[in-house]
């Protein structure tokens, strides 16, 4: 069972996500030395990057040794409106001492398959086994959900949801018209901490029928993130948590 944390505003929301981002990473560096974490797009995780950026929180972070990823990224340029990547590095990137190294961009202005081709070769580069399990995965990945139960670029009917080997592929949404670069599910349920980042009434439905309805991942593609072995959480504003029982 996820566990589902409601906050009443969208602003106590990314305030306490920010707190748990920098407990994990104190954490896991603790432990291992490293944090390697996969951020999300979109718009909902902005208000959380700015927050990390400040020094109430930048300065608990020890940023030399954080690796960012992408869990997906828009077929575009990286200084494109669209891109995650330009989004990320605009709000918190840019403002932190991480070596631009321990940036992994997915580099949307490839050819998609030649994109998720090299970025699968940069993740399998940069993740070996946990220690104590043979577990090869993220520390943490970052995720939001669409009004339509998409969650990185894993669409309702895409032939993403179905990649059982690959990491990374490309996936062509055919009600944007558009390619995307996403992590793909059995990838990120690899990861030891999957935190759900998730705003606004517009979300309320779905989320219900994402936690509560019956499981059916090619229509509620949320529904097919289960790690492993990990951890999955929930963040949710009392809008979007609206539906809920
Ligand atoms: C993207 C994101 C995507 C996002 C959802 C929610 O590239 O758009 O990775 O999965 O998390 O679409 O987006 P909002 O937070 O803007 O509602």
């Amino acid at each position: 069972m996820a566990e589902i944390n409601t906050f009443s505003t969208a602003e106590e929301l990314a305030y306490s996500a920010a707190h748990w981002f920098v407990t994990l990473a104190q954490q896991v560096l603790a432990e291992q030395g490293t944090f390697r974490v996969a951020l999300a797009g979109g718009s909902t995780p902005r208000a959380l990057y700015t927050l990390l950026a400040t020094e109430q929180f930048a300065a608990h972070i020890d940023w030399q040794h954080v690796s960012i990823f992408w869990g997906d990224e828009r077929c575009v340029a990286s200084d494109h409106a669209e891109s995650n990547y330009r989004m990320a590095y605009e709000t918190l990137l840019a403002h932190v001492p991480i070596p631009t190294d321990n940036i992994h961009r997915m580099q949307g202005e490839l050819e998609p398959d030649q994109a998720a081709e090299r970025y699968e070769t940069v993740l399998r580069s940069h993740i070996a086994p946990q220690p104590n399990t043979s577990q090869v995965g993220l520390d943490l990945i970052l995720l939001g959900m669409g009004d339509d139960g998409h969650t990185a670029s894993l669409f309702p009917g895409t032939t993403a949801l179905q990649e059982q080997q690959r990491w990374v592929v490309p996936n062509f949404v055919e009600k944007l018209g558009v390619w995307r670069i996403t992590l793909t599910p059995v990838f990120i349920n690899n990861a030891t901490n999957i935190l759900f980042f998730v705003a606004g009434a517009n979300k309320a439905e779905r989320l219900r029928q994402v936690l509560h309805a019956p499981y059916q991942p090619d229509v509620l593609p949320s529904q097919i993130i289960k790690p492993r072995h990990g951890h999955l959480v929930w963040m949710v504003d009392t809008a979007a948590a609206s539906r809920l029982s």
